[in-house]
């Protein structure tokens, strides 16, 4: 079985993965968070190139399969559990059992949010969607970074601009910065209902 030897060093606000999800991993060579996060940060990019060189509809994306699918794409070739909802429970997110009709609840509800006779703006729509998603937490891992490009992808399909999420398109939060933690704070603002600080960090 494969241990990650430095597993402190998780940032801030990340979850921690459990001895089943460890086992999980499909890459052999993998065996500190270094390697991980570049065999990662490769499959990410390769996931995302498919998904950006569609043409993505706003109904194709906001499909409860899309969520899944689009977890597998970014992290299939790294988890074997890529793609499928997570079945622990974690200090961020809902009781496992609840996520699969959860994200079925949110893409449905996202629908009213992004028409065109929504009260919302699509950033405030957008804000919502992305919040929603990381507080159910569907995933055993990689929460953050497959809520923040299927955001982008929405915003996208409305031929909108994607976020910049704090500086760099969501990159620069994977690592324990202040802008990380600015973003926690805004995350945190939304859990008690105040989405305020979240709408002017994802275009700071
Ligand atoms: N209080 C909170 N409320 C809602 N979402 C939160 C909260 N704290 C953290 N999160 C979300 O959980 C994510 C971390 O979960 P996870 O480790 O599954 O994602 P990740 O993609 O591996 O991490 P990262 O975002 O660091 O790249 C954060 O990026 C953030 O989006
Ligand atoms: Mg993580």
């Amino acid at each position: 079985m494969k241990v990650l030897t430095d597993r402190g060093e998780e940032p801030p606000g990340a979850t921690p993965l459990d001895e089943e999800e460890l086992e999980g991993l499909k890459q052999s060579w993998i065996t500190t968070r270094g390697d991980l996060n570049e065999a990662e940060a490769d499959n990410i990019l390769s996931g995302q190139s498919k998904w950006t060189k569609r043409r993505n509809t706003l109904d194709r994306i906001l499909d409860d399969k899309t969520v899944r699918d689009l977890h597998k794409d970014l992290f299939g070739q790294v988890w074997s559990w890529a793609g499928t909802y997570r079945r622990t429970e974690r200090t961020i997110g809902i009781d496992p059992i609840y996520i699969s009709v959860e994200v079925r609840n949110l893409v449905e509800d996202a629908k009213y949010w992004f028409a065109e006779n929504s009260d919302l703006s699509i950033d405030a729509a957008a804000v919502r969607f992305h919040h929603k998603l990381v507080a159910i937490h569907p995933f055993a891992n990689g929460n953050g970074r497959h809520s923040r490009f299927m955001t982008d992808l929405i915003l996208r399909a409305l031929g909108a601009p994607e976020f910049t999420w704090g500086g760099s398109q969501g990159n620069v939060l994977s690592t324990a910065t202040e802008v990380r933690a600015k973003y926690l704070a805004a995350l945190r603002a939304g859990d008690v209902g105040d989405c305020e600080p979240l709408l002017s960090f994802v275009r700071s």
